[in-house]
C-alpha cells in the first residue's frame, strides 16, 4: 500500500552517435495518426520528405529533407549567424517549405544563449511579449556551441557545458520549417527531465522508456491525473539534471503556437521531437548549473513572480453553485453566480442582492472578497454599457475576412456574437483560454436562438498538420472550445490571427486586468488577480491555479471524507491552517526572495538536494524555500507514509524532535491531524502567533524557530512591509539571523524603522547541544 519511488540504479548518460547522425530515424508525422508502426507504406509514400524502411515511416536523412549550410557561418563576440538552404526543394511533408533559413545564435548572460531560426526573405510571426535581455553579452560563457563549418555541410547544433564537457543538446536528423509546420529532433543529456506543460504529468520526473508525446494548446478542459491533454496554459520549458553533481541547464522554447512535444529514446539517448505549426523557432537556454539558478535565470528573463498581497495567503474559500448569498458564509471567492445573466461588472439584484453589503461586512471583520470576470462580454448595445464600451473602444475579436460572417449575424457588424459597484480586493479571470462552448457543434443555443459559433473552413482552422489537439477533438477542429484561428485580434498597433496568439489570451488579459486595477481600480494597492490560462512570464501580474479540478488534493480530499471519524475534519483543517498561519512570515519572505531575486518559493526535492538521486524522484514531497520539508498524505485511507529525508538534520516542525541526523527513509503515523513537517538543520523560521485572519495575525508578536545544522549553526531572514500597498524597498524591512555556536546575531539590511513595533517574544531552539542557562 505504502510505495516510495527511488530511482535506483545506474545514472544512464548519453552516448552521442556522431558517424550515426544520418541514419537516426526521426519518424515522419502523419497527420491523425500518432503510431509510427502503424503508418502503411502507401500513406508514407505520398510524402516526399519521408522513406519507408523496416515498417517504419520516417524522414529522409539530413542531407536530403534538412537543410545545409548556404555560405561560411559569420562569427563574431556576440554570437554566431548561419545561413541555410534547403537541401532538397523536392522533398517536403505538407508543402509552403521555407527554403532559406537564418540561424542566429545570441549568446546573452554567460549562462544564458538563445538560438533563433528564422525565415531570411519574410517576417513571420514572433511571440510580441517583451523579454528582459542584458545589453551587452557576458565575456566568459561557460557553454561552448558548436555548428557545420563548411558550405553544403547538413545543419546542426551542438551545445556543451565547458566544465564537464557535457552535449546538453545535440541536434540529430532533419530540420523541417514550412509554413504551418516546423520540427526538430534533439537528443537530451540524462533521463532527468521535467517540465512541459500545462499536462497533469503523472509523475514530476518524465520517462522515455515509451514514446509520449504532448501537445501545448491552451483549452478548457479539467486536469485529469495522468491524462496527456493539453490543459489551460502553454509553458514550453524543461529541465534536465545532467549529472552526479546535479548540474543543470533548463530550456526555453518562447513560441505561442500550437506545440507538440515528443519524448523517447533514441538508441539509449533519451531525445525529445518539437513540433510546432506556426511562428518561429526561439530557443533560449539556461546553464543554471544549480535547479535554483536555472530559475533564477529564466524568471531574469521572462520576469519575476509578482509580489502577492499578504492576505492572498490566507484561508481562501471558493465553489461554484453558492446559487445565491444565503448560501456563502466566510467566502471570499465569488464564481459567475454572483452575476445578473452571467454579465460581467454586474451582480445579480435579486439572490445577490446584499452583495455590497456583504463586501462591507467581511471588510469590517477583515476578511476579503474576490470576484470573477470572464472574458466573453454579452451583446446588449441598449441595457448593458459595457457592451456598447467594448464596441467604442474597438476591443472585440473580429472575423479576419468579410466572408467569414455568419448570415444569422447582425448587419454593421464583423464582430463576434457569442453569447453598482461592490468593493472588491481581487479579480479572478477565468476561462481565458479563451473558452466557448460548442464552437463548431449544433448543440448550443442562446437565449435568442443562435446556434453556437461556427468557423470557416480553411487552412488555419484545420492546418494539414493538426497535432494532436485537432486529432483528438471531437471536430477535430483546433478550435473546438475555443473561438476560431482565423479571427483577428489587435493589440493597437499590430493585427494577429488568433492561430499565433491563441496561447497568450489569457497572458495579455492578466496584463489588462493588472493594470486596469493599478491604474484605476485600486491605485497604489497591490493587486491580486488568479487567471486560469497562462504563459511565460504572466507570474509577473498574477497567480494561477490548476483549473476546476487537481490530482493529488482530490485525492487528498477524498481520504479525508471517507474516514468514519469525519466530524474531525473541522478541526484537523483549524490545525493545518494555524501552521500555515504561524509560519506566513517565512512564506511571505520565501514569496518576496522570489519576486526580488527568481529563488523559488516553493520546491521539488531534487531543487533543494541536487546531486541526491533519489530526491530526482519525488514528487509527493515538497520544500517551502529551501528550509521547510512538506510530505502530505496523497493516498486515499492512508494511515501513515514513508517519507525520503536527504542527507542533513531534520526536525519536526512542531515538536523539534531530531528525526533525521543523514539521508533516513521514515516511516510516520498520519492521524487525520497530521501533516508531516520538518524543519532542515541549518535553518531559522520567522513565525507569528496566528489569530484568525491575516490582518489580525500581522499584529501578533513574533518568534524564531532555529534548528541547528552538526556545527550548531542555523540562519534565516524576514522581509516586512505593510503587505498590501505597492511594494518598494524604501517601505521594507529586512533583516538577517544567524545563530553561531549560541551567538543569535540580527543584522538589519534594509530600514529599520518598518520594522520598529515588531515584537520578538520567543526563540524555540532545536537540537540545542545544553541545558539553557
Ligand atoms: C547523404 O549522406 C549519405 C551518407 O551519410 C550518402 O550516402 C548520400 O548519398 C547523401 N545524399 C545526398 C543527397 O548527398
Ligand atoms: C474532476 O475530475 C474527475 C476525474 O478525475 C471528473 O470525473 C470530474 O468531472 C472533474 N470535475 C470537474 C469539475 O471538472
Ligand atoms: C559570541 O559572542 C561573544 C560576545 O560578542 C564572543 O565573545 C564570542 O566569541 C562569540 N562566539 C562565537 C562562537 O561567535
Amino acid at each position: 500500500m505504502f510505495k516510495m519511488k527511488f530511482i535506483l540504479g545506474v545514472l544512464l548518460l548519453s552516448v552521442v552517435a556522431f558517424a550515426q547522425e544520418n541514419v537516426v530515424p526521426i519518424i515522419c508525422p502523419v497527420p491523425g495518426n500518432p503510431d509510427p508502426t502503424t503508418v502503411t507504406e502507401d500513406q508514407c509514400n505520398t510524402y516526399t520528405a519521408c522513406e519507408y524502411t523496416s515498417g517504419i515511416c520516417h524522414m529522409k536523412q539530413n542531407n536530403e529533407s534538412g537543410y545545409l549550410l548556404a555560405s561560411e557561418p559569420v562569427v563574431s563576440t556576440t554570437g554566431i549567424q548561419l545561413s541555410l538552404k534547403k537541401a532538397n526543394p523536392e522533398n517536403t511533408l505538407f508543402g509552403a517549405d521555407i527554403e532559406e533559413l537564418t540561424v542566429d545564435i545570441l549568446y546573452h548572460h554567460n549562462y544564458h544563449f538563445e538560438i533563433k531560426i528564422y525565415d531570411s526573405s519574410q517576417s513571420r510571426y514572433e511571440v510580441p511579449i517583451q523579454r528582459n535581455l542584458p545589453d551587452t553579452p557576458g565575456t566568459d560563457p561557460i557553454f561552448e556551441i558548436r555548428t557545420p563549418t563548411a558550405v553544403d555541410e547538413p545543419f546542426y547544433i551542438d551545445v556543451r557545458r565547458k566544465s564537464t564537457g557535457s552535449v546538453l543538446f545535440r541536434t540529430v536528423g532533419p530540420l523541417t520549417f514550412e509554413d504551418q509546420f516546423i520540427q526538430l529532433t534533439s537528443h537530451v543529456y540524462s533521463p532527468y527531465f521535467y517540465g512541459i506543460g500545462e499536462i497533469c504529468h503523472s509523475s514530476l520526473l518524465r520517462s522515455f522508456d515509451e514514446r509520449i508525446t504532448n501537445v501545448l494548446f491552451a483549452r478548457d478542459r479539467a486536469p485529469y491525473p495522468g491524462s496527456q491533454d493539453n490543459l489551460y496554459g502553454s509553458h514550453p520549458y524543461y529541465i534536465n539534471i545532467e549529472d552526479y553533481e546535479g548540474n543543470t541547464h533548463s530550456v526555453f522554447l518562447d513560441n505561442s503556437n500550437a506545440i507538440e512535444y515528443s519524448t523517447f529514446l533514441i538508441g539509449s539517448t533519451p531525445s525529445v521531437t518539437i513540433r510546432t505549426i506556426g511562428g518561429i523557432l526561439d530557443f533560449h537556454f539556461f546553464l543554471g548549473p544549480t535547479p535554483d539558478d536555472v530559475t533564477v535565470q529564466y524568471t531574469e528573463f521572462i520576469g519575476r513572480p509578482f509580489l502577492p498581497p499578504y492576505w492572498s495567503l490566507g484561508f481562501q474559500l471558493s465553489r461554484y453553485g453558492y446559487n445565491s448569498l444565503d448560501n456563502y458564509k466566510d467566502t471570499q471567492y465569488f464564481d459567475i453566480d454572483y452575476m445578473d445573466g452571467r454579465r460581467d461588472f454586474t451582480y445579480d439584484e435579486t439572490n445577490f442582492a446584499t452583495l455590497p453589503d456583504v463586501a462591507t461586512q467581511l471588510h469590517s471583520e477583515n476578511m476579503k472578497l474576490v470576484l470573477m470576470f470572464d472574458p466573453a462580454i454579452a451583446i446588449d448595445f441598449d441595457t448593458y454599457p459595457p457592451s456598447q464600451r467594448g464596441k467604442d473602444s474597438d476591443v472585440y475579436v473580429k472575423y479576419s475576412d468579410p466572408s467569414y460572417i455568419p448570415d444569422d449575424q447582425p448587419a454593421s457588424t464583423s464582430d463576434y456574437v457569442v453569447g453598482n459597484s461592490v468593493g472588491f480586493d481581487g479579480v479572478w479571470i477565468d476561462m481565458n483560454e479563451p473558452s466557448n462552448f460548442g464552437t463548431n457543434t449544433d448543440q448550443y443555443f442562446d437565449a435568442t436562438g443562435r446556434g453556437a459559433l461556427q468557423c470557416p473552413d480553411n487552412n488555419l482552422e484545420k492546418p494539414p498538420y493538426g497535432t494532436l489537439v485537432a486529432s483528438t477533438a471531437s471536430t477535430s477542429t483546433l478550435s473546438e472550445a475555443t473561438i476560431c484561428m482565423s479571427s483577428k485580434q489587435t493589440d493597437g498597433t499590430n493585427d494577429y490571427l488568433h492561430y499565433d496568439v491563441h496561447n497568450i489570451y489569457g497572458f495579455s488579459e492578466s496584463v489588462a486586468t493588472y493594470r486596469g486595477l493599478t491604474e484605476t481600480v485600486l491605485p497604489g494597492e497591490r493587486p491580486f488577480v488568479l487567471t486560469r490560462s497562462s504563459f511565460p512570464g504572466t507570474g509577473q501580474y498574477v497567480a494561477h491555479w490548476l483549473g476546476d479540478n487537481k490530482s493529488a488534493w482530490e485525492d487528498l480530499k477524498a481520504s479525508i471524507i471517507a474516514r468514519p471519524d469525519w466530524p474531525n475534519v473541522l478541526q484537523a483543517s483549524k490545525d493545518a491552517l494555524t501552521i500555515r498561519y504561524k509560519y506566513l512570515p517565512f512564506l511571505y519572505t520565501s514569496l518576496h526572495r522570489a519576486h526580488m531575486f527568481g529563488n523559488s518559493a516553493i520546491r521539488p526535492v531534487f531543487s533543494v538536494f541536487p546531486s541526491d538521486l533519489n530526491a530526482r524522484g519525488i514528487d509527493d514531497q515538497f520544500f517551502w524555500s529551501d528550509k521547510l520539508l512538506v510530505a502530505p498524505v496523497v493516498e486515499q485511507g492512508a494511515t501513515g507514509r514513508y517519507i525520503y529525508l536527504p542527507n542533513s538534520l531534520w526536525y519536526d516542525l512542531l515538536d523539534g524532535t531530531l528525526v533525521a541526523h543523514m539521508t533516513t527513509v521514515l516511516y510516520v503515523e498520519t492521524p487525520i491531524e497530521k501533516i508531516p513537517l520538518y524543519v532542515k538543520g541549518g535553518s531559522i523560521l520567522p513565525f507569528q502567533s496566528p489569530s484568525l485572519t491575516t490582518v489580525e495575525s500581522r499584529n501578533n508578536p513574533f518568534g524564531l524557530t532555529i534548528a541547528l545544522d552538526s556545527n550548531n549553526f542555523a540562519e534565516g531572514e524576514l522581509f516586512w512591509d505593510d503587505g498590501h500597498t505597492e511594494h518598494t524597498m524604501d517601505e521594507s524591512y529586512i533583516g538577517t539571523f544567524t545563530y553561531d555556536q549560541g551567538n543569535l546575531t540580527l543584522s538589519i539590511q534594509y530600514n529599520q524603522d518598518i520594522a520598529s513595533d515588531l515584537v520578538l517574544t520567543s526563540i524555540n531552539v532545536y537540537g540545542y547541544p545544553f541545558k539553557p542557562i
